[in-house]
């Protein structure tokens, strides 16, 4: 069982614009999720989302700049897609008709949980595991 976990605040999600955190799923592998304001009054004001673009591999929180939340929508930085940050659905561009996964959370009296039993939470911020991003990758050349 994952049990709870206090990840941040409600006031932290909401100032920064977004918060990243890592977990490690049911088969070992650690994930990143991030955090983002949700301004439907029906729904939670924070919702959770898998840190990859459902097009391609594509990091949406990326550590220099956070997440690009515009107009309720979370950026793809690579194509452009939005997903909407409340539902994490996408109706345009590259990953139009897709949604991101999300992972479980509850808020209480200000303050964000992570309640899935799939994941457990490892760490704020990146996994470490984290050469897949876009940047240069290096090269090396084995001399036998
Ligand atoms: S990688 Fe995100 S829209 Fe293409």
């Amino acid at each position: 069982m994952a049990g709870r976990y206090r990840l941040t605040s409600v006031e932290t999600v909401e100032s920064e614009g977004s918060w990243l955190f890592t977990a490690r799923d049911q088969h070992g592998n650690d994930e990143e999720f991030f955090l983002v304001p949700c301004a439907d009054e029906d729904r939670p004001p924070v919702e959770a989302w898998r840190n990859r673009c459902t097009h391609e591999n594509q990091r949406l929180y990326r550590e220099d700049v956070g997440a690009i939340v515009r107009d309720g929508g979370v950026v793809c930085p690579k194509h452009g897609s939005m997903f909407d940050s409340c539902s994490g659905y996408c109706d345009n561009g590259e990953a139009a008709d897709t949604t991101l996964p999300g992972v479980e959370i509850d808020v209480d009296d200000g303050q964000v949980y992570l309640v899935d039993d799939d994941v457990t939470f490892l760490r704020a911020g990146p996994s470490r595991d984290d050469d897949d991003d876009g940047g240069p990758s290096s090269t090396s050349h084995l001399q036998l």
